[in-house]
């Protein structure tokens, strides 16, 4: 076996995984105000920032020919309905605007999901103590219909409501966004590695969790139940979330539904990599790299990661 393992340009020969910058996705945070770029304490190198600033972001992700940006607002208020969520002036409205004026080439996707809204931190409308699906639903389809009106290029419901995306496919059809498409987070888990993404997007619920609408973490043909329904539902392309604890989960999709697929490195998984790193513990681009080919090696064809300037940086050289 060690013969085609000899030299770097042997082992590139026979090298069955690639990964390209082209193959993933930047989420970013964007907020109210002006020249504001602040770092989220638990998430080095990663900050909620003024629209001003997601536009040269914006232009620098298309410079290193990333694949595109997930958004995700931070609004001025919220309370229990979380009706920023579809303002026409609202957060992800107005930066949407600005993106596609000032960096139309770019692919936007926004992140379509109550929790950032809403005054107790849930994803949708709370009856009675718990999320009311049906009711939430009607939301989220409002939310994903006006980031569409704005300009979004995808839709990203990550919510995890039962029927939410045949309601977005519905209400983008009935209204003239036939052409958009739904990247569902069709298998999302209840998962503690979203910790940091809550510092970063304000979003921890006040009460309760969310395992009574995210996928327990120790079933698998749940998963695949979840995205043959957001299949017949009308999603464009599934997700797989997290990723590195879920590998198995992404190889199984891949090869049960050969839908085109995404998986999210969240949070907690980049930001274990950066406190390693910064302890001098590991090699943060090689552990990277790694992490993420071994992603696609399970079978992600797009990969959504807080490092993917970094790693398209590291791609280049
Ligand atoms: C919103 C949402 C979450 C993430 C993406 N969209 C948080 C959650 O469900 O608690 C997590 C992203 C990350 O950890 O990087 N529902």
């Amino acid at each position: 076996m060690r013969r085609l393992r000899q030299s770097p340009q042997m082992r590139r020969l026979v090298r069955e995984t690639d990964l390209l910058a082209d193959r993933l996705i930047y989420p970013l945070f964007v907020t109210h105000g002006k020249d504001v770029y602040k770092e989220v304490g638990s998430m080095p190198g990663c900050y909620q920032m003024s629209i001003n600033n997601l536009v040269k972001e914006a232009r620098s992700v298309l410079e290193l020919g990333l694949a595109g940006i997930l958004l995700f607002g931070i609004p001025a208020e919220k309370d229990e309905v979380g009706s920023g969520a579809y303002d026409e002036e609202g957060i992800i409205q107005m930066a949407l605007a600005a993106l596609k004026e000032e960096v139309p080439d770019l692919i936007v996707a926004t992140d379509v999901c109550l929790c950032e809204y809403t005054s107790h931190g849930h994803c949708g409308i709370v009856r009675d103590g718990d999320v009311d699906n049906d009711l939430t639903v009607e939301m989220l389809a409002k939310m994903a219909l006006s980031h569409a009106e704005a300009g979004a290029d995808i839709v990203a419901p990550s919510d995890m409501m039962d029927g939410r995306v045949a309601a977005i496919r519905s209400a983008l059809d009935n209204e003239g966004f036939a052409s958009t498409p739904i990247m569902s987070y069709a298998a999302k888990y209840a998962s503690a590695f979203y910790g940091p993404f809550r510092e970063a997007a304000e979003s921890s619920p006040e009460f309760g969790d969310r395992r009574t609408y995210q996928i327990d973490p120790p079933n698998s043909d749940e998963a695949v139940r979840e995205c043959l329904l957001d299949i017949e539902e009308g999603a464009d392309i599934i997700m797989v979330k997290p990723a590195l604890p879920y590998l198995d989960i992404v190889y199984r999709i891949k090869q049960e539904t050969k839908f085109p697929l995404a998986a999210y490195n969240v949070s907690g998984e980049f930001s274990m990599v950066k406190a390693a790193a910064a302890k001098g513990w590991l090699d943060e681009k090689q552990a990277v790299l790694e992490a993420l080919t071994s992603i696609r090696r399970a079978g992600a064809d797009i990969i959504i990661t807080y490092h993917a300037k970094e790693a398209a940086g590291w791609l280049r050289e």
